[in-house]
């Protein structure tokens, strides 16, 4: 695990996720956030999942695996990656229909699983979550890419700040989630999104849905 100067903004990032708030995630997350912070139809991410998800699915940043349980992809074996053992725990035991596989480890370093061996992995709402510049972040897109036999699918969003329209109440809420760690998004931009995806992938989608950028891109 890591032991950066970053460690702590990385800590903060996932310490939220606690036996007495994951049930109530789905509720604000998806009833609350989505709608008046973030303005991104659930919809459109479970369709996201639907065209994406692979039977041997890796999804780093689990929360509650409320996608991986709604979406009606072809799933067999999901291998669960996130930093937090609640997160890890809650997911799995929604999961548990699925042959599911758990793996602490942090997004933002080389991940302990084996290199090309998923069809599919989504790292959905998580780079929000992650400290540093969306270029820093952009080693989470390679340490999940490494996992993903070529031609298979990445993909996830992320909440965004800058060149995206952001509305009065994420205006208001934003700088007080990132104060507290919760959300590391302050200087993320749709461009650097867009630079570091197209440096990586040649074949990707990037689409906008309020402040929140959904991509899917083909592993070369
Ligand atoms: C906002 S939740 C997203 C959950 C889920 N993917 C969704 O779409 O609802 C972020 C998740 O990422 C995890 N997380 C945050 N920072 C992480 C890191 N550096 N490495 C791995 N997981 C991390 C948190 O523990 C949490 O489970």
């Amino acid at each position: 695990m890591t032991t950066s100067p970053r460690s702590k903004q990385v800590h903060a990032g996932q310490a939220i996720y606690r036996p007495w708030t994951l049930p109530l995630y789905d509720l604000v997350a998806f009833k609350v956030n989505c709608r008046v912070l973030f303005r991104v139809p659930v919809s459109e991410v479970i369709a996201m999942f639907d065209r994406n998800v692979s039977p041997e699915h890796l999804d780093v940043g689990v929360g509650t695996g409320y996608f991986l349980a709604n979406c009606s992809a072809p799933q067999r074996s999901i291998t669960l990656a996130d930093l937090n053992e609640h997160s890890l725990r809650h997911a799995a035991r929604r999961l548990s229909h699925f042959d599911v596989t758990t793996v602490r480890a942090n997004a933002l370093e080389p991940l302990p699983l084996a290199e090309r061996s998923f069809g599919s992995a989504s790292m959905n709402f998580l780079l929000h979550c992650v400290p540093g510049s969306i270029r820093d972040k952009a080693r989470v897109l390679d340490n999940v890419a490494a996992c993903v036999r070529p031609g298979g699918r990445i993909f996830g969003a992320t909440v965004l700040t800058k060149e995206v329209p952001v509305g009065p109440v994420a205006r208001v809420m934003f700088p007080s989630l990132n104060r507290r760690g919760v959300m590391n998004n302050a200087e993320d931009s749709l461009s650097d999104l867009r630079t570091e995806l197209a440096a990586r992938f040649p074949e990707h989608k990037l689409a906008v849905h309020g402040c929140t950028a959904l991509f899917e891109a083909e592993v070369p």
